[in-house]
């Protein structure tokens, strides 16, 4: 059975953090709120109850776990040989949505890191997640909480869709900041390599450390980070990305839509432009602002899911700051990308 506990993101009440702490010590599994999308956490240090997380998820147990801590004084516990580069970073952007993969210390079972010997670790910047990290008194390994495949969890109900009846406790703390994962950074190699681009970028990371670099990877490159090589955020529906000068884009997405609506399709369309497409059963704007789009993306091909669309034509945005991170999820989302 899974209980929902409502927790007020910018003043956590403490006797509803102690309830979700007290699952997580005695080996349970609870799904919180952070800063970029929610979490399904465990105690890092107990092996048992880890695997429930890739039980509960239905998640290859190949794809490693993030850690999460609240302190910078409880790196030492978790890695070994943190490189100087690793520490700037961690003082610039903890607690936030920065993720770095270190050397790992033995305390942190293999079940956590599919047996790698590098650890991910993240301190979040929500209220709630760095209360319920405190009063846990462990390190909480946590990916995001949503079934294998789907779409992050940007809301408490998508959580609920994906795992009710399957985790001890969803924390409903409302919606997500930033709604795109964080930015996770290979420190065991140097120069540093950005293994998946979110809220804060390349040029972010380069104020701080002296060389650091985007992973470029072919298809046929075993993949850095073990989760990229995993069909990921993928709606139902086939996402057709359309790039290119934005009269253009809008004219080939309006033509595609009416070709679709013909061969009797539902479709859904993506933009960022201010109109809406009256070609589509379901249109979302989700806004000219690069930060607003990020906010939204999850929950609307979440959205295109629940109004059982066939297929969805989706407007690229500019590839600038998180427009990076937004075009990563939709390529990874994607069906096919085509130039306008
Ligand atoms: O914003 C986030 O990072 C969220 C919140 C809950 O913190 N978490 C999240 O976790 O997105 P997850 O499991 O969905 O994505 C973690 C990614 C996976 O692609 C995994 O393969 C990679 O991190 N990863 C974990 N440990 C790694 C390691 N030791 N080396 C390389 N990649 C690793
Ligand atoms: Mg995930």
């Amino acid at each position: 059975m899974t209980k929902i506990l409502k927790i007020n993101p910018h003043k956590p009440q403490a006797g509803k953090i102690k309830e979700a702490a007290i699952v997580i010590k005695k080996g349970g599994i609870v799904a919180f709120p952070t800063e970029t999308v929610y979490g399904l956490g465990a105690n890092a240090l107990n092996a048992e109850a880890v695997k429930k997380i890739f039980e509960a998820k239905k998640r290859p147990i190949d794809n490693p776990l993030i850690v999460h801590i609240f302190d910078i004084s409880k790196l030492g516990s978790i890695a070994i040989n943190v490189p100087k580069d690793a520490l700037k970073a961690a003082k610039e952007f903890w607690p936030g949505p920065l993720t770095m993969v270190l050397h790992k210390n033995k305390e942190i079972p293999p079940e956590v890191t599919a047996g790698l010997d590098t650890v991910a670790v993240r301190m979040p910047m929500n209220e709630i997640a760095i209360a319920l990290i405190k009063e846990s008194g462990v390190p909480i390994a946590a990916p995001s909480a949503n079934l294998a495949s789907r779409p992050s969890p940007t809301k408490a109900e998508h959580v609920i869709e994906d795992l009710m009846g399957r985790v001890d406790i969803i924390i409903d703390g409302g919606e997500t900041e930033i709604g795109l994962e964080s930015t996770i950074v290979d420190m065991t190699v140097t120069p540093p390599v950005i293994l998946r681009p979110g809220k804060i970028t390349l040029e972010d990371l380069k104020k701080v450390l002296s060389n650091v670099v985007l992973n470029v990877q072919s298809a046929k490159d075993t993949p850095k980070a073990p989760g990229m090589k995993y069909k990921h955020y993928a709606p139902s529906a086939d996402l057709i990305i359309v790039k290119g000068d934005e009269a253009a884009v809008n004219e080939k997405i309006r033509y595609l839509a009416t070709q679709a609506k013909k061969a009797g399709l539902k479709v859904g369309i993506i933009s960022h432009s201010n109109n809406k497409f009256k070609e589509a059963d379901l249109s979302l704007c989700l806004g000219n602002d690069l930060s607003g789009f990020a906010h939204r993306l999850f929950s609307a091909l979440r959205d295109f899911d629940k109004a059982k669309v066939n297929v969805i034509f989706a407007e690229a945005v500019c590839e600038k700051g998180i427009g990076t991170a937004i075009m990563n999820r939709m390529n990874k989302a994607s069906y096919e990308i085509i130039k306008a």
